[in-house]
């Protein structure tokens, strides 16, 4: 059994950031999704991490902009990091909002230490929280696994997934309309982090 998120990424921290810093294709997405919505729409970022880039750019592009993440250490770096955001420590498979509080979900790589139950049910949240004609912004890596245990940046995690079909099944099904995605491959900055195939999907609610 590997480390919980919690547990991996408090041990991580900065480190993730520094290693990612190059996935030049998730700073394309924000800046797209930038685009796609008015001043001021509130946007959730799941699984925030640091804070950088996804809720800073966002931030400063004038939205609205809630991270939550279930690494307190990675909450506390992101509330020093970007002060035009708000963090909160958070375990996304307990989160509630309402039906249509965000007029957007970015959800950047929280999904892989899930089971593939609770995926399912992640998506079908996200999916819910999303106003009329929101957006949900994924990013993971597509692989048919299911509880693998992989070490990551050195550290052993479990982790599980979809190919990139099943999830625009899976986010058709909720009743949401695709209308981007990209596959990329990125080299992460560190010893420990094994070359990757990255999905980027977005869908709209309509
Ligand atoms: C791979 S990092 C990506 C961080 C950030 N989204 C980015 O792309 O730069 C995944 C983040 O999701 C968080 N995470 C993993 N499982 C989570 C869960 N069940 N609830 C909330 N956050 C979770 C981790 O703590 C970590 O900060």
């Amino acid at each position: 059994m590997g480390l919980s998120a919690a547990e991996a990424f408090d041990a991580l921290g900065k480190d993730y950031e520094t290693a990612f810093a190059g996935l030049t294709a998730q700073r394309d997405e924000l800046d797209w999704l930038v685009t796609e919505l008015s001043e001021g729409a509130r946007v959730l970022d799941v699984g925030c991490g640091t804070g950088r880039p996804t809720a800073e750019t966002l931030a400063a592009a004038g939205l609205d902009v809630t991270g939550v993440d279930v690494s307190p250490r990675m909450v506390d770096i992101a509330r020093t990091q970007v002060p035009g955001a708000r963090f909160e420590v958070a375990d996304l498979r307990t989160l509630t909002f309402p039906a249509g509080s965000w007029d957007a979900v970015v959800a950047f790589f929280p999904l892989l230490q899930l089971t593939r139950a609770e995926i399912d049910a992640a998506l079908a949240k996200f999916a819910g929280w999303l106003a009329p004609g929101g957006i949900f912004l994924l990013a993971t890596v597509p692989a048919d696994i299911e509880n693998v245990e992989v070490e990551f940046m050195g550290k052993p995690v479990t982790v599980s997934s979809y190919p990139r079909e099943v999830y625009r099944e899976r986010l058709a099904g909720l009743g949401l309309r695709v209308v981007r995605e990209q596959v990329i491959e990125f080299r992460p900055d560190h010893p420990g982090a094994a070359p990757e195939h990255d999905l980027f999907m977005a869908a709209r609610k309509p």
